[in-house]
């Protein structure tokens, strides 16, 4: 399998409960390698641009005042693999649906405050990347 990028997000429910450290220790324990990572506050249009594809979604409004409540950890994690390990990883979006051992069973409040966010392909990976870092920021 070929080596390759993800992107991450450790969303605000889990930094305002200072669990970045324990998100991260998950994320290496699944042999995935952090090349990037910068603890940010997210800006309104920055969140709505993100969450485009959702803009239609009822729960739209709230993903964004969620993603912009406190700062997030945005990263750039990889591997062999590395999008569809780390949806392994995350598990499922609900946590409730999510399975034992993922960071979403072990760390998420709800289907919302869900604690991390992974692309789902490697094609918008490198989408979801480009809008929050330049090359020189990934050294893997
Ligand atoms: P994420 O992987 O970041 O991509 C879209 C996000 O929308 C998802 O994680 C959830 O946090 C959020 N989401 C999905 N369904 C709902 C819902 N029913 N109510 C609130 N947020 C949701």
């Amino acid at each position: 399998m070929a080596v390759e990028h993800t992107f991450s997000i450790i969303k605000p429910d889990a930094t305002e409960r200072n669990l970045t450290g324990g998100v991260n220790a998950m994320i290496e324990g699944a042999g995935l390698r952090i090349v990037a990572q910068k603890r940010i506050q997210m800006t309104r249009p920055q969140a709505e641009a993100f969450y485009a594809v959702h803009k239609t979604r009822p729960f739209f409004g709230e993903l964004v005042d969620f993603m912009i409540s406190a700062p997030v950890v945005v990263q750039v994690l990889e591997g062999e693999g590395a999008v569809a390990k780390y949806r392994e990883v995350m598990g499922a979006t609900n946590p409730a649906e999510a399975a034992e051992g993922t960071i979403r069973k072990a760390f998420a409040k709800s289907i919302g405050e869900n604690s991390v966010h992974g692309s789902d392909s490697a094609e918008n990976a490198q989408i979801e990347i480009a809008q929050f870092f330049s090359g020189n920021e990934i050294v893997g």
